[in-house]
């Protein structure tokens, strides 16, 4: 069972949840770094556009974070932050369960962390599969499928073939991405990169077969050479030696897990990159 997630979680010590807002997003970024993530402002930013969240406030400083982002009929989980003082004290349970309030009756899904893990077994999610992260200076490389560069004006297309992939109806984030990074088209696949972090991210990558995402993703990596670039992978798309093998090391992971399952994706196409562990 979900516990309360009543708006004052502890009137005694000053914590209060309260919707997640523009104002919280530098401390937000100060909690992200706290715990190793890459993110910046620009890149919570664009998180929240298309997302509801909740922070913890300790005397109106942020201590804590958990973010829900609905695609259709399935809610991502995401961007759940605990100060590291505050820690063990019911703060993560109490976070999640008020996100999980802003997606009543969806799927739930979420890539967990190995700190995340234990407490998401316990809200009833399941693990379904490993997501390798996998980052570094990009070597150049070939294509081996004709590729070509957007811009693409309309994304209804990429909409289509990223929803029989994954389930998530994800116009509005496909749309954002389209408009201020790159978009490679193939004849069975596409892929989008943009500036994230450290650097660029290639995500989503999503394509019929596995010979045009390897295509995809070498033109993406050709295009930056010599540049920082991150990729997240489903490990069981198979193709963490390919891109290894172009300069961008495995650096960790986290486990896909998911709650109350709707339908599975169509399966015409397959989802090779995340958009994010964050976004799916
Ligand atoms: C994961 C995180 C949010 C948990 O926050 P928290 O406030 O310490 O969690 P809680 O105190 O609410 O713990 C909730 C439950 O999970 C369990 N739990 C939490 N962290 C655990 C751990 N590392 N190992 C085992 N159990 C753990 C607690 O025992 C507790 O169980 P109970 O309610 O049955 O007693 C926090 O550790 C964190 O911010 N980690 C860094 C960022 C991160 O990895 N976030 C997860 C992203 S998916």
């Amino acid at each position: 069972m979900i516990p309360d997630a009543s708006t004052s979680i502890s009137p005694a010590s000053g914590l209060h949840i309260r919707p997640f807002a523009p104002e919280h997003l530098a401390d937000a970024v100060r909690l992200s770094r706290q715990v190793g993530w890459p993110h910046r402002q620009q890149d919570w930013a664009m998180a929240l556009a298309i997302s509801e969240g909740v922070v913890a406030l300790n005397n109106r400083r942020v201590v804590g974070t958990a973010c829900c982002t609905r695609f259709g009929d399935v809610a991502l989980l995401n961007m759940i932050i605990v100060d590291e003082a505050m820690r063990g004290h019911g703060l993560g349970r109490r976070l999640i369960a008020a996100a999980m309030d802003l997606a009543p009756g969806a799927e739930m899904r979420l890539v967990a962390t190995t700190d995340g893990l234990p407490l998401y077994e316990k809200l009833g999610f399941h693990a379904k599969y490993r997501i390798v992260q996998h980052q570094g200076i990009a070597r150049t490389a070939t294509a081996r499928v004709p590729v070509r560069e957007g811009p693409v004006q309309d994304v209804t297309g990429l909409v289509r073939m990223d929803h029989a992939a994954s389930g998530l109806d994800r116009e509005a984030l496909l749309d954002r991405i389209a408009a201020q990074g790159d978009v490679l088209l193939a004849d069975r696949g596409f892929a989008m990169v943009r500036d994230f972090g450290r650097g660029q991210v290639i995500g989503p990558v999503v394509a019929r077969d596995a010979a045009t995402a390897r295509a995809l993703i070498a033109e993406a990596v050709r295009r930056n050479a010599g540049a920082f670039l991150r990729i997240d992978l489903p490990e069981g798309a198979g193709l963490s030696d390919d891109v290894a093998a172009l300069g961008l090391s495995c650096v960790g992971g986290g486990t896909a897990m998911v709650r109350d399952p709707g339908p599975s994706p169509s399966g015409d196409f397959t989802t090779f990159a995340l958009v994010s562990q964050a976004l799916g």
